[in-house]
């Protein structure tokens, strides 16, 4: 199955295997999002399928529980579930510090409160995703629909005062319609290039009032496992 992958399904399968042999019998997780947490889910169906594995996992987004209930996952919510033990989730790009951009796939709202809620956070990704600085990726950013035009002007207003002058803010669509997310809300989409300080841009965006959340993952992921298409494996640890 392997040598028919492409390369670049080879190294996202290569990550996300090595994170769920971090997973033991009984754990609660939490099911990222992405093409990167899909061979993720997929590894742990194949474990419960020939390990006879007992886990619970509570999805990040309709599509990871529709593809989780799909391979015979026993799927809760993050309510009947309380406290997870790892979230594993793919990332659009980290840095040394492990800090996060993500939200690419639109789920970034319940991928935080997922991740937020669990004791540990493992991102698994190919090598690209590391950065220097994050930024490059532009930063999802969710917001409501009430005001949105105003939310706009005061997001442009906030990057200006991080220095981040006369940047790009476009708003995520779906072919000819904007893209709703699974909370009804929609996304702008920041391309800030570079984040000087981005803990605290993470935490100015969230004092926009129509900004729900954004992108940014502050001191969240606690290990980031890289995957190669050769099989090579990398390992981060938040220190
Ligand atoms: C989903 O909203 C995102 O946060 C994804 O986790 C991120 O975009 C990574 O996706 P891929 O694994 O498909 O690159």
């Amino acid at each position: 199955m392997f040598a028919d992958l492409s390369p670049a399904d080879q190294a996202k399968y290569v990550a996300a295997k090595r994170a769920v042999e971090l997973v033991e019998d009984g754990m609660k997780l939490g099911l990222g999002t992405g093409s990167t947490a899909a061979w993720m889910v997929r590894c742990l169906a194949d474990r419960v399928k020939t390990e006879g594995l007992r886990i619970q996992g509570v999805p990040t987004s309709t599509r990871t529980a529709d593809l989780a209930r799909e391979l015979g996952l026993d799927v809760v919510s993050l309510d009947q579930a309380g406290n997870l033990d790892i979230t594993i989730d793919g990332t659009d790009e980290f840095d040394r510090a492990l800090n996060l951009i993500k939200g690419g796939g639109g789920a970034l709202l319940q991928e935080k409160i997922v991740a937020s809620a669990s004791d540990r956070m493992i991102v698994i990704a190919d090598f690209d995703k590391q950065v220097p600085h994050l930024g490059k990726f532009p930063l999802p950013v969710e917001v409501l629909g009430f005001g949105l035009a105003s939310s706009r002007e005061h997001i442009a207003r906030l990057l200006a005062d991080h220095g981040l002058v006369d940047r790009d803010i476009t708003m995520r669509m779906q072919g000819d319609a904007p893209f709703v997310t699974d909370e009804g809300n929609f996304i702008l989409d920041l391309h800030l290039e570079q984040i000087p300080d981005a803990p605290a841009l993470a935490i100015a965006l969230n004092q926009v009032p129509g900004v729900v959340e954004n992108g940014l993952f502050i001191n969240i992921c606690d290990r980031v496992i890289l995957g190669a298409s050769d099989g090579r494996i990398e390992e981060h640890v938040r220190s």
